[in-house]
Parts: C-alpha cells; structure tokens; sequence
C-alpha cells in the first residue's frame, strides 16, 4: 500500500429533510450565489424549500441558472463574474455533478486573478475558493464529497477534470428522496457511473491494498444490487440511499488513496464527450467492457478472476474463464439489467473520424492505468466500442 493522505472535511446531512441544515450557510456570511441546472429543482419543489431556509436564515440569493449537463466554461465565466458583481460570500449548488462541478471552479475562481480556464488546465492554480455547499439530486459522480471538476469548452472539443483541496464541499446535504424523480436514463448513467470510479481504483496492480479491494468490491456489489431496483421503482428510499452513499464512497478516496494508478476509461470517455456532447455515464457503461476485453491478459487474469468470484459470485480453478464470464457479466449488467447503450452507435457516433486524436488527447492521462495504454489501444478499444 502507497503512502497517503485521506481528508474529507465534507459535513455531510444524509437523509430525509436534512436541508434544514442549509440555515447554517449563515455562519459563513449573508450572501450566497445559488447554482443550478435546468430547471429540475424547480419542478421538484427543492428550490422552493431551500430558498424557505436560506430567507428564513436571513441569507440573500444570487442566482447563476442553466448550468448544462457537461457544465461549460463560459456558464463557469458568467459565475465568477456575478461573484464579483454582487459581492458573494458562499456558493451553493443545488443539482448533480454537473451543477456542482460548475460551482467550484465558480467558487474557486471568485478566489482567482484570471480567467477560470487556467483553473481546469492545472487545478494547482486553485489556491483558495469561496466555501462551497452543495444539495444533492443525481447519484453518480461523488463530485459532493470530492476535490475533483470537469469542465468543457466546447468551441475546442476540449473537456478536462481539475482538482484542488479547496474545491471540496465544506457541507453536503444528501437526500435520497430527492432523487425520486431522476429519469431512468440518468440512473442508469449514474450507476455505470459510480462503479466505474470504483473499478478505476479497483484495477491496480498493487496487492498490498487489500482492504481498499474488498470496501471496493462492497461497493461495486451495491451498485449491481440497487441500481435495478431504482430503475423498477424510482421511489424506493433504500435503494437511492444505497447508491447515493455508494457513490459518494466511491470516489472519496476511501478506495483510491494508498493504491491510486492513473484512470482511463475516464480519460477515454472524456474525449467522447467533448467531441459529441453524451452523457458521461453512458459513454462509461460502453467503454468499460471494451477496455476490459482489452487489457485481458494472464496478468490481470486474477484480478478479473477475483472481481468475478466477490462482485458476481463466480467460481471457478482456471483465471481466464472465471475472468471472461466477469466481464461477460459487467456487459449484461449494463446493457440487459440497466438498457444502457452498448455501442457508440447508439449515442450517435457513427464513424472513426476523430478516433485518432481523441486517442491522443486521452493518451497522456493512460499512462500510468492499471495497463498503461498507447494511442494505438486506445483506437482499437474505441473501433471495438464502435
Ligand atoms: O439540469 P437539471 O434540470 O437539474 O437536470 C439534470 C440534467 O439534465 C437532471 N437531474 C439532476 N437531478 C435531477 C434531475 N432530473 C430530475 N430529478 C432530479 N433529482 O439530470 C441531468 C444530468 O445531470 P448532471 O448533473 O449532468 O449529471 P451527473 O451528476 O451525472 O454529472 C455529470 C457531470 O459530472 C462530471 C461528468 O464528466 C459530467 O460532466 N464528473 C464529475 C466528477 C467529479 N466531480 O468528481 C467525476 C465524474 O467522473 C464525472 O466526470
Ligand atoms: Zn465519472
């Protein structure tokens, strides 16, 4: 196990009605930019409720609304700017990764003398931000409890993850109900989403990080178990608290630090999405299968072959077998459990035309994976999504 340092000073309220908690946005100033998306939280109710609270706690709201799925520099841009404007003390995010991303690097570049891009280009820049809260509404990308933001500036099919110690939440307010009214498709993706953070950290090769293998495999189990049920019935509370607490588990650092290689099925599907716009998770639940057939050998043969015994059930003497029926089952999770997209096809991408460089572009963050992977594998594990 790797040297490491775990800090998550993230407050979080998990449950029911725990947004009462926002009245304590209070002791950290009378002024609060609100950041949301397009409008679910208004349908709802939760905007309604949280703007009840913060009156009620004698906080003034800024609002910075539209931020997209995929959240843009610009929307970024125009956040920083009503920081300054307006004289913000805090920033809130009330909605899904993409909502919450889009506030940190708000909050951290309120905090900054430039333009915010530079930001998301090195997250060492990002020396200090505003505090940042968020609410919940989508169980995926841990982004709640995390360092991390992604951030596009489509105008270059550019979409990069930046991180920074000051963009971690100070406070969290997780409630499972609230995801009640996530469509299918996002649950889906977010599933696929959660447990590819997990598997990111789960395919290292270093064998001395045994217990963060097994929290990693609770989890991963979690995910194959509930996303089903919310899928069959949106309102179950257990199975969106199960993902929702799963979620944020899985990219915390509670099962990367001490073992952390580089990712790349996310560096790969981040080239997807900033050239054709698609849903995170989707582009996730394509690629992993492909990756794994890739990076099968009689080296990760084990590895597979202990995911397929702790996560599915399997057993088996002989590693390939038991590691090629595991994979076999992550595809049919996904697509036959889940109906996510199992091609590229189904998203829209139709050709090879940017393979080469979004291969390049994503080469740089695969070094160091589990397998490290060249622009030629990363090619052929697009063509083979395709
Ligand atoms: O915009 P609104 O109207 O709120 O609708 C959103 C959006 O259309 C909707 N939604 C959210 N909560 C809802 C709801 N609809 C009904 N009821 C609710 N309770 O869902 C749609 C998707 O929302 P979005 O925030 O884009 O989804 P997600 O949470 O999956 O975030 C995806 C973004 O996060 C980045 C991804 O790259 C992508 O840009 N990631 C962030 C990470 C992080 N911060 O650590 C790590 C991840 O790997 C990921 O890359
Ligand atoms: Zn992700």
């Amino acid at each position: 196990m790797y040297d490491f340092m775990f800090h998550v000073p993230t407050k979080i309220y998990f449950g029911r009605g725990q947004i009462s908690h926002l009245a304590e946005l209070s002791d950290f100033g009378q002024k609060a930019l609100l950041v949301y998306g397009g409008g679910s939280i208004k349908r709802n109710g939760i905007y309604d409720e949280a703007i009840r609270i913060l009156t009620h706690a004698g906080i003034e709201v800024v609002e910075l609304s539209g931020v997209e799925p995929n959240p843009r520099i610009e929307t970024v841009r125009r956040g920083v700017g009503l920081c300054a404007r307006e004289g913000v003390d805090m920033v809130l995010a009330i909605g899904g990764g993409s909502t919450i991303d889009c506030a940190k690097v708000v909050a951290a570049g309120a905090r900054y003398d430039g333009d915010p891009w530079d930001l998301v280009l090195d997250g060492s820049k990002a020396a200090s931000a505003l505090p940042i809260f968020s609410v919940l509404t989508l169980s995926a990308t841990g982004s709640e409890m995390d360092a991390f933001a992604v951030i596009s500036d489509m105008s270059k099919n550019e979409k990069w993850g930046t991180g920074a110690e000051c963009m971690k939440p100070t406070m969290s307010v997780l409630d499972p109900s609230y995801t009640f009214s996530v469509s299918p498709k996002q649950t889906a993706a977010g599933t696929a989403d959660m447990m590819s953070h997990t598997f990111e950290s789960y395919f290292s090769m270093d064998e001395g990080a045994y217990v963060q293998k097994r929290l990693a495999e609770g989890l991963l189990g979690t995910m194959i178990h509930f996303g089903p049920i919310a899928l069959a019935h949106p309102d179950d509370y257990d199975a969106r608290a199960n993902l929702m607490w799963a979620a944020s588990h899985a990219i915390n650092g509670l099962v990367s630090d001490g073992c952390s290689p580089a990712w790349c099925v996310h560096p790969m599907e981040h080239e997807l999405s900033a050239f054709y716009d698609i849903t995170h998770g989707e582009g996730l639940a394509i690629l992993t299968p492909a990756w794994m057939e890739h990076v099968l050998d009689a080296q990760t043969a084990p590895l597979f072959a202990a995911y397929g015994c702790n996560v599915w059930g399997l057993s088996g003497v002989d590693d390939m077998k038991v590691a090629r029926e595991a994979i076999s089952r992550t595809r049919a999770f996904f697509v036959e459990a889940m109906h996510l997209p199992a091609t590229l096809r189904e998203v829209g991408i139709t050709d090879e035309k940017n393979f080469e460089v979004m291969a390049r572009k994503a080469a740089d963050g695969c070094k160091g994976s589990f397998v490290a992977l060249s622009q030629d594998d990363i090619v052929e594990i697009y063509r083979a999504a395709l």
